[in-house]
C-alpha cells in the first residue's frame, strides 16, 4: 500500500517539483479568506461615485487583471477581411437565413482563415440581438446541416474518418430553433481557429500576425487573451450588417469559453450582456476558495491559456490582486449573467454564484441592482436583477434550459 503513495512523491522529488494538493470538494475545508474590496481604491480611499468606478477604480482593476491573469491585448490593429460564402435564405424550414463568412486576419506577413457560421431570424420586426460564441469542435458540431462548411482547424485534419468530423456531434449544445423562434440571432466561430487550444497552439494563432514584442513575456495574451480578441472581431463584423442590433450584442461562452467570454465582456463594452455557462476557475468561480479546479491546477493543465503571470499565484492564491469577482465587475454597468450545474464540482458552483453576489455594490453605484441574497437558490430557480444567476441539474454542458434562461434575460434586460 505504502509504496503506491511513495512512487509519485519520489517521482516528484526525482523531477524536481513537489505533488499538487488533490482537489478540495468539502465545504467545510474551504479555507477562510479575504476577498480584495471592489471599492477601495489603490491609495485606500473609498470608490462611492459611478464617475470614479469608470474613470479611477475600473482601468486600474482592469489593468491588473491584465497584469496578473490574462495577459496585456495588444493595441494594434491587424487587417481583417471579410467574404460571405455562403448564403441560404431558407434555413431551418424558412425560418432563418443562414451565411457563412470568411475572416482573413493578416499581420506580420501571414494569414490566419476562420469561418463563421450565422443565423438570424427572417420574420423580424426591426434589428435583432445577437449572442456571439464559440463552439469547440468545429461549425459543422453544431447542426446536422451537410452544407456548412468545416472550420479551418478541421478542414486540414488528414483523416476525413476521423469521429471530430461527424456533422452535428454537439447540436444539444446549440438550441439554434430555439434562439430563432425567441427572434434572436447566433454567430458562432470554431475556437481552434483563433488560438488551437494546445499548449503548442501560439504559432498558429493570432498572436503571430501581432509584432514579437506583443507576446511572449510573463505579462502578454495567451489563448484566452486570443479567444477573447476574436470574440470582437466578429462583433466587428456583425454590428456592420442590416438585421444585427449593434446595441442589443450578447457574448456567451461555456467553460474554457466562458472564461474567455468573460474576458471579452471586460475589455469590450459593445458587448451589453456577458453570459458565463459553467465557467469555473479562471472564469466566474472564486479562486480563493480551492474548491474543485484550482489555480495551481489550472496553470499546470493549461499553461498556454492566461498569462504567465497568473501561474506564479498557485500557491499563494491570496495575493493574487484581484479574484473573480474583479473579472465580473467589469461589465457594470453592463450586464452580467452566470450559471452553474449541480454536478459541476469542479467549476465550484457556489464560487461562481458567491462572486456573481459581490457584484451588487459595485451596480449600487450605477442605481442597478445587483443578486439579492447571499443565499444560493435552489436548482431551477433563476435569479434575474441587473445580474443574473442561475444552478440547473446535471452536468458541465450547454443545454436548452441555459439558452432558454438567457433568453428570459436578455429579454428582460433589451425590453422585449
Ligand atoms: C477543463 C478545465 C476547465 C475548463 C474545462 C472546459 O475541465 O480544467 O478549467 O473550464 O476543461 O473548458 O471544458
Amino acid at each position: 500500500m505504502k509504496t503506491r503513495h511513495i512512487a509519485p512523491i519520489l517521482l516528484a522529488c526525482l523531477l524536481g517539483s513537489a505533488p499538487m494538493k488533490a482537489q478540495n470538494y468539502d465545504e467545510t475545508k474551504v479555507p477562510l479568506y479575504t476577498l480584495p474590496d471592489l471599492l477601495t481604491a489603490e491609495d485606500g480611499t473609498p470608490v462611492t461615485t459611478a464617475r470614479q468606478w469608470k474613470k479611477q477604480q475600473r482601468p486600474h482593476l482592469l489593468e491588473l487583471l491584465a497584469t496578473h491573469g490574462y495577459g496585456h491585448t495588444p493595441t494594434q490593429k491587424t487587417d481583417v477581411t471579410h467574404e460571405v460564402v455562403y448564403e441560404n435564405k431558407q434555413a431551418l424550414g424558412g425560418r432563418a437565413t443562414q451565411q457563412q463568412v470568411r475572416f482573413t486576419f493578416s499581420g506580420e506577413g501571414k494569414t490566419i482563415q476562420a469561418l463563421l457560421l450565422v443565423y438570424y431570424p427572417n420574420e423580424r420586426k426591426g434589428k435583432v440581438p445577437v449572442f456571439i460564441c464559440y463552439n469547440f469542435k468545429g461549425n459543422h458540431s453544431t447542426s446536422t446541416d451537410e452544407n456548412i462548411l468545416y472550420s479551418p482547424y478541421f478542414e486540414q485534419l488528414p483523416n476525413r474518418q476521423d469521429p471530430i468530423l461527424v456533422r452535428g456531434n454537439q447540436t444539444s449544445r446549440w438550441s439554434i430553433p430555439l434562439i430563432i423562434e425567441r427572434g434572436y440571432a447566433v454567430a458562432t466561430m470554431c475556437y481552434h481557429d483563433i488560438y488551437p487550444d494546445h499548449k503548442d497552439g501560439e504559432s498558429q494563432s493570432v498572436l503571430t500576425l501581432f509584432p514579437k514584442d506583443t507576446y511572449g513575456k510573463p505579462d502578454s495574451w495567451q489563448a484566452l487573451g486570443a479567444w477573447a480578441w476574436g470574440s470582437s472581431r466578429i462583433a466587428d463584423w456583425i454590428e456592420r450588417q442590416p438585421w444585427a442590433d449593434k446595441k442589443k450584442l450578447a457574448v456567451m461562452g461555456h467553460s474554457r469559453q466562458g472564461k474567455a467570454a468573460l474576458w471579452a465582456g471586460a475589455q469590450d463594452e459593445r458587448f451589453q450582456v456577458v453570459i458565463s455557462n459553467n465557467s469555473g476557475c479562471g472564469g466566474a468561480a472564486l479562486s480563493r476558495r480551492e474548491f474543485g479546479e484550482t489555480v495551481a491546477k489550472i496553470n499546470s493543465s493549461f499553461p498556454h491559456w492566461f498569462c504567465r503571470n497568473f501561474s506564479s499565484y498557485g500557491k499563494r492564491v491570496n495575493d493574487l490582486p484581484f479574484d473573480q469577482h474583479t473579472l465580473l465587475a467589469m461589465m457594470a454597468p453592463r450586464h452580467v449573467y452566470v450559471a452553474s450545474a449541480k454536478e459541476d464540482t469542479w467549476a465550484d458552483p457556489r464560487g461562481e454564484f458567491l462572486a456573481t453576489f459581490q457584484l451588487g455594490p459595485v451596480y449600487e453605484l450605477f442605481g442597478m441592482k445587483g443578486l439579492p441574497s447571499p443565499i444560493m437558490p435552489d436548482i431551477h430557480r433563476p435569479v434575474m436583477t441587473d445580474a443574473g444567476y442561475h444552478i440547473r441539474a446535471g452536468k458541465h454542458d450547454v443545454t436548452e434550459y441555459d439558452w432558454a434562461r438567457y433568453m428570459d434575460f436578455c429579454d428582460k434586460v433589451f425590453g422585449r
